[in-house]
């Protein structure tokens, strides 16, 4: 453990941007949802309990030499067994929501392929059932990348516009069947990350790469992670059309979809970097959420890829068009970004689905802000307000939430004396409550996470816990 005062002193460089702002909830707007997040995968452990279905991640981490450790989320953090008290924390902690996963194996273990499983309809009604009773919303993400294992294998997962059907049996199964409670709908989390995981670097199963990434398995193409995302679009509208047809005039919620969202500034004043730092936004947040108001992908990518980059015919358009009723982002960091295309790159372009710009943390040797135990997450609080901005502007009028937001530790802190985190969030929720008084419609804001979990391919528990104390009056 760190001596308190040393921690208090790393604490004040971290607050240094953001001097002086003392965070109260009366900043926000009423009914902002103050809340932390999880994942099923990442916390419920139970992998193979009551007739849960074996799941991607399942198969993944028990290939030996998969995850750091040996580690997997059999058990991860016994959620499955202890969700009565994690509810009681959440509630001590003065959480009003809570952002949590539905298992797709725990409730469709063999997707459409097979029955619901009444004992993973039974959990998660009792997670509902008792946050309700505590006073704390549902958020609901129907899914975080677990799919059951017999998708992937049958026909391929996400690569096969298949899934879009046994994505819509599932998101009607949640509605059906928690759908009287839950008001707050999500499909899929960071489709933009995920496959840039799973089908560009091959560290998420079903861990295909493409050059010059890792050892890729012959067939993979850059045209993947593209495909693979076109799938979780159209799944995400059919969904949205069934519950905007079937269950929204009765049930009366919401259905968003979450994006990871890293800011990015120019690496140096010119023009070329000014447009990779704008072409990084394009070919991440945009390439998710245009097509979901506007239609088509953005024309930075349209024009990058070319022939590459599925098209919607003129029924898929109308189709994920509109299909939105809120903006969720998780926004941790912000990088610099550098041309790739113009000028000789230093620093490796290695990313062919962000157009091959490329992302740095230092300049002249500073950091963008301090380094916390996440690669690629550093400490930029001004990020948080830029990022809700170019949301704001981009697609006017659409209600925002953070999904999530983060602190890694990079050493163990005392959880009960943890400075850093609590400053971090201070910091960053100070620059959200600048983008709302500007006129950004944000209606929450969620930590990553209510417990330490299991980081993917970071292993167990890579502290990202933390805990909520905002909750001055
Ligand atoms: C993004 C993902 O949604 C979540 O699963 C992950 O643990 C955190 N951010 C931190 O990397």
């Amino acid at each position: 453990l760190l001596p308190l005062s040393s921690a208090f002193e790393s604490c004040q460089s971290l607050s240094n941007q953001d001097a002086g702002d003392e965070i109260r909830r009366s900043m926000f707007p009423d009914n902002f949802l103050f809340g932390a997040a999880t994942s099923s995968y990442q916390i419920e452990g139970a992998y193979f309990e009551d007739d849960k279905g074996l799941n991607n991640w399942d198969a993944f981490t028990h290939v030996p030499g998969g995850i750091k450790n040996g580690d997997n989320g059999d058990i991860a953090d016994d959620h499955y067994h202890r969700y009565m008290e994690d509810i009681v924390i959440m509630r001590s902690l003065g959480l009003n929501a809570y952002r949590f996963s539905i298992s797709w194996a725990r409730i469709l273990p063999r997707g459409r392929f097979g029955a619901v499983n009444p004992s993973g309809i039974m959990f998660y009604n009792k997670i509902i059932d008792n946050l309700l009773l505590n006073g704390i919303k549902p958020f609901v993400t129907i899914n975080h990348h677990d799919i059951p294992q017999e998708l992937e294998e049958r026909y391929g997962g996400w690569l096969n516009p298949l899934i879009q059907e046994d994505f819509v049996e599932l998101a009607k199964t949640c509605f059906e069947s928690f759908g009287e409670r839950v008001k707050h709908w999500t499909t899929i989390n960071e489709p933009n990350l995920f496959a840039e995981m799973a089908y560009l670097r091959g560290w998420y199963p079903p861990a295909r790469c493409s050059p010059p990434f890792g050892d890729c398995a012959a067939g993979d193409s850059d045209s993947e992670p593209l495909i693979a995302v076109h799938n979780m679009l159209l799944s995400h509208a059919k969904a949205a059309r069934l519950y905007r047809h079937q269950f929204q005039p009765k049930q009366q919620g919401l259905i968003g979809i979450v994006v990871n969202a890293f800011m990015y500034e120019p690496y140096r004043e010119n023009a070329f970097d000014r447009q990779a730092a704008s072409w990084g936004l394009a070919f991440n947040v945009a390439w998710i959420i245009d097509p979901l108001i506007y239609g088509y992908y953005p024309k930075e990518m349209r024009q990058y890829h070319g022939k590459e980059l599925p098209n919607f015919s003129p029924e898929e358009t109308e189709l994920v068009k509109g299909s939105l009723d809120f903006i969720g982002i998780n926004h941790y960091s912000t990088l610099y970004a550098m041309d790739c295309l113009h000028s000789p790159c230093s620093f490796g372009c290695d990313c062919p689905i962000r157009g091959y710009v490329n992302f740095t943390a230092e300049r002249d040797g500073i950091p963008i802000g301090d380094p916390t135990g996440m690669p690629r997450f550093f400490v930029v609080p001004r990020g948080m307000e830029k990022i809700v901005d170019y949301i704001k502007r981009r697609y006017p009028n659409l209600p925002i939430f953070v999904s999530e937001n983060g602190y890694s530790s990079p050493e163990q802190q005392d959880e009960l004396q943890d400075f850093k985190t609590i400053k971090f969030h201070e910091a960053y929720l100070a620059a959200l409550a600048r983008a709302i008084r500007n006129g950004a419609n944000v209606r929450g804001y969620f930590i990553w996470s209510l417990m330490d979990s299991f980081e993917w391919i970071l292993a167990m528990a890579s502290d990202l816990g933390s805990f909520m104390l905002i909750g001055k009056p």
